[in-house]
């Protein structure tokens, strides 16, 4: 049985700038239905999986992600004729009456008719012919149950919104869900992050995880009375409340002005944001931050409780979020914890597929871990054609022999950065060493030079290590669960390692850790015990190959394209070196470095 799987709405941002002319780019996304990507299933297998953007470079767009669709039938060999189901990560159909002031956007932007005919218009009728709608948490909680192979246990789902549900509980057998419990939108954790994101001066729907890496420069004291008074946790219901007065919630395509001004009337007025690091927006973003954590903790302990389950899973958009899933991870209740890596609505793409795929009994078992190297792979024929089309840059061909690999540790222990381009694209918002950029995490200024190279991005953000398995429990504390492996959960450093770590160390001593192993990525697994051998420590600094406001690159071109561009050391690509146009001369030793 062949399952295509899809995520998005494809009208509606278009609409959502059309109706308000003149929003601006901080509320361009407030609106349902982003992140459009495709995934398919081929006899209970997932065998490809990637998102829209990565095509285009329109970065979390909603448009039918028909690049996608395109790249994961050819990459199977699949005609669209054989494809047996679509499924599509949202279910507004049976929620009609729920819209019934604003009848004319459901009918054009959120029924499933809405996408069907996105893909006749790209002359799939057949493709259309064959849509399933799936509820929305449905597909992000199977989008997290299925590829954690736990047998039973507890998934809890919480983004901005599905069609109506904004959290949900789910209780697993195998795939069999139960619901157990339900939020209404007005409760959102999504959009009360949201909200404060965009208070800060942030793109909502965007930028949370800024929020998120400022909010170990505050102290959560001084705001924190007015997310209590805000927001609580009801243990006899098992819910969340939050009581946002009347109208707070009115004008959300503004930027939700009301809910804004009443925070402001409470805290401070922001000033916009300057890359800085400001007192007043470094104390209110810990206690937001605080706030999502002690809700999260409360909830999930609540249910785990409740159930007796021991095993979590966990996706939605919420659970992006590293700080809150170190403190569930945490929870003496819970044994085993999976998190879906594509937690925002591109995990509904491959979690509407299982549900299709459950429906009609045809799913394997998860086997070992979730691997996320799910979209393009590039032969050596397509890298060495991109690089023999630029003529003015230096290369040479080594294979990806242990030369290869040797070469790579050495240029990173001798603290060159360096681009590192192999295998299938990662699936899900973090590059987790197939489309990487790598460097020491020992020297104080990895961060301005990578930032001054091609990250410029705020000075509050970390970067984030990628250690070795055999190095992470001599470096970081933690319980060594699924997040771990995808980037998806801080970690406290060592007390001992934050020397050694001085890079990757934020203020509060964490690490946002993608723990490698050969099991996954056994090329960059191999990389690392190179770094080891040189450096004393299997760790560098990960952070995503692509430029300021461009997606994670996806193919050759584009990759030395950008290398072309920035003042990145060396890219590693499929076993071809490439030097920087211009040569740079590599920064001083670190003290005490061995390469
Ligand atoms: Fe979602």
């Amino acid at each position: 049985m062949i399952v295509l799987g899809l995520s998005g709405l494809p009208r509606s941002q278009a609409r959502h700038l059309e109706d308000h002319p003149g929003i601006g780019p901080l509320d361009a996304r407030i609106c349902q239905g982003l992140d459009s990507a495709a995934a398919l299933l081929v006899d209970g297998e997932l065998v490809a999986a990637a998102s829209e953007e990565r095509f285009t470079g329109e970065k979390g767009t909603g448009k039918l992600p028909h690049h996608a669709i395109a790249w994961c039938l050819d990459a199977a060999g699949i005609a669209p004729e054989a494809v047996d189901v679509v499924a599509h990560g949202f279910d507004y159909d049976r929620h009609r009456r729920a819209f019934v002031l604003s009848q004319q956007h459901f009918d054009d932007v959120l029924t499933s008719r809405s996408v069907a005919d996105a893909l006749t218009e790209h002359g799939w009728d057949v493709l259309a012919d064959r849509l399933r709608p799936v509820e929305h948490h449905r597909a992000h909680a199977l989008s997290a149950v299925v590829p954690s192979g736990f047998d039973q246990g507890l998934a809890v789902v919480s983004d901005g919104m599905g069609e109506v549900e904004s959290l949900s509980v789910w209780r697993f057998r195998g795939t069999e869900l139960e619901k157990l419990h339900s939020q209404p939108i007005a409760a959102s954790l999504g959009i009360l992050y949201g909200i404060g994101t965009r208070f800060l001066g942030f793109q909502f729907n965007s930028d949370e995880y800024k929020v998120m890496g400022l909010a170990p420069y505050g102290d959560p004291e001084r705001f924190r009375s007015v997310f209590r008074k805000l927001a609580r946790f009801d243990a006899d219901r098992g819910s969340i409340v939050i009581d946002w007065p009347k109208g707070a919630l009115a004008d959300a395509h503004r930027g939700y002005p009301h809910a804004r001004a009443l925070l402001a009337e409470q805290t401070f007025t922001p000033n916009p944001p300057d890359g800085s690091i400001q007192r007043d927006e470094a104390d209110f973003a810990a206690a937001l931050q605080d706030c999502l954590t002690e809700l999260l903790v409360a909830l999930v302990g609540h249910w785990l409780e409740r159930t007796g389950e021991r095993s979590l899973c966990l996706a939605g958009g919420t659970f992006l979020n590293c700080k809150s899933n170190q403190a569930l991870a945490a929870l003496a209740g819970v044994d085993r914890m999976f998190v879906q890596p594509a937690s925002g609505d591109d995990g509904t793409a491959p979690g509407a597929a299982w549900a299709a795929a459950v429906e009609h009994g045809s799913l394997n078992p998860a086997k070992g871990p979730f691997d996320p190297y799910l979209g393009p792979g590039y032969s050596r024929d397509e890298v060495r054609a991109a690089l023999e089309a630029r003529p003015d840059l230096t290369w040479r061909e080594m294979g990806l022999g242990e030369d290869y690999v040797s070469a790579a540790a050495e240029d990173i222990a001798a603290d060159r950065i360096v681009a590192w381009f192999h295998g299938r694209m990662e699936f899900g918002p973090r590059a987790l060493g197939n489309r990487s950029i790598l460097a020491r995490p020992d020297g104080d200024r990895i961060k301005d030079r990578i930032n001054s190279a091609v990250k410029f991005r705020e000075a509050f953000r970390p970067f984030a290590p990628a250690v070795h398995v055999d190095d992470r429990d001599r470096l970081f504390v933690t319980r060594g669960f699924a997040p771990d492996l995808y980037m998806l959960a801080t970690a406290q450093v060592r007390p001992e390692a934050r020397a050694t770590l001085s890079g990757i160390v934020h203020e509060d001593d964490s690490a946002r850790i993608q723990t490698v192993t050969p099991e996954l990525n056994p090329a960059f697994a191999e990389l690392l015990v190179g770094v080891r051998e040189r450096t004393g420590t299997g760790c560098v600094v990960n952070t995503s190959f692509n430029v300021k406001g461009q997606p994670l690159i996806m193919d050759p071109v584009t990759a030395i394209d950008t290398f072309s561009r920035i003042a990145l050391d060396r890219l590693y690509i499929e076993g071809f070196v490439v030097e920087p146009t211009t040569m740079i001369d590599p920064p001083a030793p670190v003290p005490g470095s061995a390469g």
